[in-house]
Formats: structure tokens, C-alpha cells, sequence
């Protein structure tokens, strides 16, 4: 708590707020002028009295995690959707790292660094305080707090070993292979001594798939004509477990290339975000013939998970077992762009937003 002194100098600043907001509901694929940058006037430095009808903290952002499924919350409704939209002319709503400039509740103080739910903006008040985290002073830096230590590596990990059920020596296929969660996922698999492929949208992220992530194999996708017969080509006894990413086509040519009693982990379909006329599946007799079992699955459920997440992590990250990947682009105003060209694969790595550096 600041005593009177410490409060009337917390008054008296101010800062100037930006905003990233949504302009209005949206039903195709994002594009960066469905954002705009907007002028938020003044920010006192402390939490207003009053505000939030609870503890609340003022956190000033630092990073900003682009996820893909930010593009779900773009469109008023979504059939079976389980995450509210964003508002329109609110600013967008997201994984964030700040640190914490002034905070009624007890367990955050002026200073410590915080990573939850957050704005696209330079200063966030946060008015459900449990949701954030603590981060320890570290020699991880700060931004990993969204990726390899945040959602998208514990999607990886509780894919992988929760939803995969990965035995040694199993043939390991992973799309959109080296964006934020393909990265680890085809890391932990190697580790566990499976033989591990990805595909990815480009050369240079081939390249480093299997030179920085050491992928036994990978290929760019875009280059294949014939997805069936490339697979085929990288996995001639079959496949024994399909990190799905992307949906669509990859996924029908995958049904055809899998081993009996293979399993299919559907995290994400990012092929199908915003997509108006989906791709129809053509292949799915597979599951039977194949005893496939093809379960989709949403991170948050297993949230229990996450201390010991963190645990393992961490430490194959120290073990140098572990490289991790991002894209930062710098300053709030670079969001949108930053956002929109996760569905064209222009990120190479987690993408990330840098607001500021302190
Ligand atoms: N279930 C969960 O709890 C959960 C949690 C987090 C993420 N996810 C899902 O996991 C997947 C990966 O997320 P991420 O954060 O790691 O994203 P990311 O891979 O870092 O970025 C998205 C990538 O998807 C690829 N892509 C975009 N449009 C595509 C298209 N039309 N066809 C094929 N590939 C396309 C691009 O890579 P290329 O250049 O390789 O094409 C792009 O770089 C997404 O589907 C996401 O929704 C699920």
C-alpha cells in the first residue's frame, strides 16, 4: 500500500495511453486495416478508486503474444465458438508480459512482472488479478513468457503427451511445424525418440526445422502438388501420430498415410480461420479402417498441468535440449500487421509485439 506521500505522486502521473482496437466484426480472413491505432488520452499511474469493483492492478505491457485463435474472437459469433468476441472500438484483448505500476490487491506490487490476459495497449488495467502470474527475475527473457513458457508451449505440451500418448521410435508428422507450438512439439518428440517430420510454408523456415530444431526431416508444403504422395515419400511405413495446425487439404492427405491405430491430436486448423467455404474432408473412412482415434483438444482444460509444464520446460531449455524461435516486431503500432500475417505464414517463430522494452 502507497502512504500519502507515495499516492500524491502516484496521482499527479500521467502517461499517454494508445490503443489497438477492433473496427468493427469481420467474416473472412483478417486483414491489418480491421485494426486501428487510436489515441487513448491520459492514463493516471494508479488504479482509479473504485474501478473494477475489486483488487485491480495497472500493468504497463511490454510484449503481446499474435495467437491465431485472436481471429475466432474478430467475429460476433461463432458456431460451438468457446471464447467470447472481442468489442468493437475496445481494445484487442490477448496474452500479454507488463510489469506493475501500482496494484490494489495484495499479491502484486508496483514493479513485478506479470504475464496473463491483457490489451492491446500501453497501459492495461486488470481487473480479475488471479488470472495473472508472477514472473521471477530470470535468465529467460521475458518474452518467452508467451510462447515457450506461455499458451502456445503448453499447448505443445499437453498435446504431445496427453492427447499423442507418444511411444518410442513412433513416426512423428507435425503441420505449420515451425511457428509457435509446431517448434516445441517436434522438439519434445525428437527428445522422447521418435522419428520426427514438419512441414512448413517456406525454405528458409525448412531450413530451420531441421538445422536449429533438428527435425529428422521437413518440406515446404507450397512446393508439394501432390500432399498424399509427398507424405508417402517421408513416411513410407506410415504415420503413427499427426500433430494437426492446419486443417484442409493436409489433413486429407494425412488420413490416407496413417498407420493402424495411429492417433491424430487436433489443436488448431488455421487453414480454416475466416475461411467462408470450408474445405470439405474427404478421407475420413480412414478413421475406421485404420482404428485411427483423432481427438481435439482446447490447452486451457488441463491447466493442473501447468507448474510441472513450466518444471520441464525450463529446464530442457537450460539443458540446451530446448531452442526457441520468435518473431518480435516492434512497437504497439506494428500489432496489426504483425497479427494478420500469421494466416499468410509471414511470422517466422512465435510471433510477438514489442510495446516496450521496460
Ligand atoms: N487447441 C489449443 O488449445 C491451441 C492453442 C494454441 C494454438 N492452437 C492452434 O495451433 C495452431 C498453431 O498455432 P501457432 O500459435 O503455433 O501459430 P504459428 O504456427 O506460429 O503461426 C501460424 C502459421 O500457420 C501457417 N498457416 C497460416 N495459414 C495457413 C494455411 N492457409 N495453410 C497452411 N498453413 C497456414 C503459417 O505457417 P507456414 O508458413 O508454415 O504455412 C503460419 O506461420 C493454430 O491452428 C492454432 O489455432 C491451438
Amino acid at each position: 500500500m502507497a502512504d500519502g506521500m507515495e499516492q500524491e505522486r502516484l496521482a499527479a502521473a500521467v502517461a499517454k495511453n494508445r490503443k489497438v482496437v477492433l473496427r468493427g466484426y469481420i467474416e473472412r480472413v483478417p486483414r491489418e486495416d480491421d485494426m486501428e491505432l487510436v489515441d487513448g488520452g491520459a492514463v493516471e499511474l494508479r488504479v482509479p478508486e473504485g474501478v473494477g469493483g475489486g483488487p485491480t492492478v495497472l500493468v504497463k505491457n511490454l510484449y503481446l503474444s499474435c495467437d491465431p485463435y485472436m481471429r475466432g474472437r474478430m467475429q460476433d459469433f461463432i458456431h460451438g465458438s468457446y471464447i467470447p468476441p472481442f468489442k468493437p472500438g475496445s481494445p484487442i484483448e490477448g496474452f500479454g508480459v507488463g510489469r506493475v505500476v501500482h496494484s490494489t490487491h495484495p499479491g502484486f506490487g508496483a514493479g513485478d512482472v506479470v504475464a496473463g490476459m491483457t490489451g492491446w495497449e500501453d497501459y492495461s488495467l486488470i481487473t480479475e488479478p488471479e488470472q495473472l502470474r508472477k514472473i521471477e527475475p530470470s535468465d529467460i527473457p521475458l518474452s518467452y513468457h508467451l510462447g515457450l513458457l506461455g499458451m502456445p508451449g503448453f499447448t505443445a505440451y499437453v498435446g504431445f503427451y496427453e492427447i499423442c500418448s507418444p511411444k518410442k521410435g513412433e513416426f512423428v508428422f507435425i503441420s505449420a511445424a515451425s511457428g509457435a507450438v509446431g517448434q516445441i512439439v517436434g522438439q519434445l518428440a525428437k527428445m522422447h525418440g521418435c522419428y520426427v517430420v514438419g512441414s512448413a510454408g517456406s525454405n528458409q523456415k525448412v531450413e530451420l526445422l531441421k538445422e536449429k530444431f533438428g527435425f529428422h526431416a521437413a518440406f515446404n508444403y507450397k512446393e508439394e502438388p501432390d500432399l498424399t504422395a509427398a507424405l508417402k515419400r517421408y513416411f513410407p511405413e506410415g504415420i503413427d501420430i499427426y500433430f494437426e495446425n492446419v486443417g484442409g487439404p493436409m489433413l486429407d492427405a494425412v488420413l490416407l498415410n496413417m498407420r493402424t491405430h495411429g492417433r491424430i491430436a487436433v489443436c488448431g486448423m488455421v487453414s480454416q480461420l475466416g475461411v467462408t467455404s470450408h474445405v470439405g474432408i474427404h478421407n475420413l473412412f480412414s478413421l475406421i479402417s485404420k482404428r485411427i482415434d483423432m481427438k481435439g483438444f482446447i490447452q486451457s482444460d488441463y491447466h493442473h498441468l501447468f507448474p510441472q509444464f513450466v518444471d520441464d520446460i525450463t529446464k530442457h531449455y537450460r539443458d540446451g535440449k530446448i531452442v526457441y524461435v520468435e518473431d518480435l516486431s516492434v512497437g504497439l503500432e506494428s500489432g496489426p500487421a504483425a497479427f494478420v500475417g500469421l494466416f499468410s505464414g509471414r511470422n517466422v517463430g512465435k510471433q510477438v509485439v514489442c510495446v516496450s522494452e521496460d
